[in-house]
């Protein structure tokens, strides 16, 4: 079998040639990956080039490079120096300022590593996470899939993150200062019964850090994790959940947000179920969605069989169809936050149109780097205009 085709990336500027690379670096994957960070406006697409060189890595390994690369760039500030930013498309949600509505998903920061650099690529938001209370390792390697063919990616990550408090030291020091969603979930060791417990925790660290809080019950990567997205509950987690966040609102002086991120695997009649407990307990928005257990669309492909979450491409209709059921249950009561499968600007338009107010992309980044968000951004204007 071949070797997993890397989901990582770098692609923080995008244009380099090769001829302007020293020639060292053209024999070291690594150096020229660097070095191409700091030749940026040749003739060669930046980022066609920076995959080419990842694709050699092993995907974690490629994508652990990125985030440092995206992290180095962004503490030099030259991230926004080599990409074009895109356009200004100021968006009020949930009462809060977005400088524009496209944001990058959780999953790609789990610790809030690289949260200066993503912020000059020009993301009108980022959302940091999933984190949960005590660090902890995730699944075992290889937990990590790229799908070419299909722009897709299968991972069963399991929440690998260095704990609440390693991600609180990331925030504090980031210089970055728009909108951030703190994306919290459970640790894979705390009985379901007790998830309350991890997501109090994680809430009551993050409340004084976080523009909003995602509550994130759809990961398929922890065990029993979706079964609170369903009756009792996920009525019993939103409850105590809003309780808490009334006395951190008295003791911040400033009510946080809570946005609950729902999976595409639902049928109508429970997506109508989460959009009415959602409303009754008084959250703030819904992400819709996480990744899919489906595999349609991958079928016969390489790693198209691995166990964990679908993403990117294939799973953009059965988001965007949740989308749209949501929107007809909410009624404009609550706002939706879209993901999945945006791969390119008219995806977001769509999920826009489908009655989403803001966007988020993960996969489609991977494969087509920041022009995603700047395509994303004019795409969504065009339907203002
Ligand atoms: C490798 C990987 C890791 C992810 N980790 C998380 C996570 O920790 N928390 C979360 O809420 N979503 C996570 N997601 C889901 C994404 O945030 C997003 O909801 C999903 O991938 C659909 O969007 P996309 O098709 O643009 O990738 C992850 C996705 C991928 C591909």
């Amino acid at each position: 079998m071949k070797n997993p085709a890397p989901a990582g990336f770098f692609f923080a500027c995008e244009s380099v040639s090769t001829q302007a690379m020293p020639k060292a670096c053209r024999r070291s994957d690594a150096l020229a990956i660097i070095a191409a960070s700091f030749f940026p406006r040749f003739s060669l697409p930046m980022y066609t080039l920076a995959r080419e060189l990842l694709f050699k890595l092993s995907p974690e390994t490629s994508h652990d490079l990125s985030l440092d690369l995206i992290g180095a760039g962004g503490r030099l500030g030259l991230n926004g120096l080599l990409s074009k930013r895109p356009a200004s498309l100021p968006t009020t949600v949930m009462g809060l300022d977005f400088a524009n509505p496209v944001g990058l998903a959780a999953g790609l920061d789990k610790n809030g590593a690289a949260i200066d650099g993503f912020a000059q690529l020009g993301f009108g938001f980022l959302e940091i996470g999933t984190v949960t209370p005590r660090p902890q390792p995730g699944n075992p390697k290889p937990r990590l899939f790229r799908l070419p063919e299909a722009t897709a990616i299968i991972n069963r990550m399991g929440f690998n993150n260095l704990g609440v408090d390693h991600l609180l030291s990331r925030v504090r020091t980031a210089r970055y200062r728009g909108v951030l969603g703190i994306n919290i979930g459970k640790n894979f060791d705390t009985p379901v019964e007790r998830a309350q417990d991890d997501y109090l925790i994680c809430l009551e660290k993050v409340y004084g850090h976080a523009s909003y809080v995602t509550v994130n019950v759809s990961s398929p990567n922890t065990p029993g994790l979706r079964s609170l997205q369903f009756g009792d509950s996920l009525k019993q987690l939103l409850d105590a959940l809003a309780e808490r966040r009334e006395q951190l609102t008295l003791e911040h002086g400033k009510r946080v947000p809570l946005a609950i991120k729902i999976a595409p695997d639902m049928s109508d009649e429970e997506t109508a179920l989460v959009a009415a407990a959602l409303v009754e307990s008084g959250m703030d928005a819904v992400i819709a969605t996480n990744t899919t257990l489906s595999r349609e669309g991958v079928e016969g492909l390489a790693f198209g069989g691995e166990a964990g979450g679908l993403s990117g491409a294939p799973v953009l209709h059965k988001s965007t169809h949740i989308v749209k059921v949501l929107a007809g249950e909410l009624g404009g009561k609550l706002p939706i936050i879209a993901a999945g499968g945006i791969t390119e600007g008219a995806h977001a338009a769509q999920k826009i149109a489908a009655g989403a107010s803001l966007v988020q992309v993960y996969s489609g980044f991977i494969y087509k780097g920041p022009a995603l968000i700047r395509e994303a951004v004019d795409a969504i204007a065009a339907l203002r205009r």
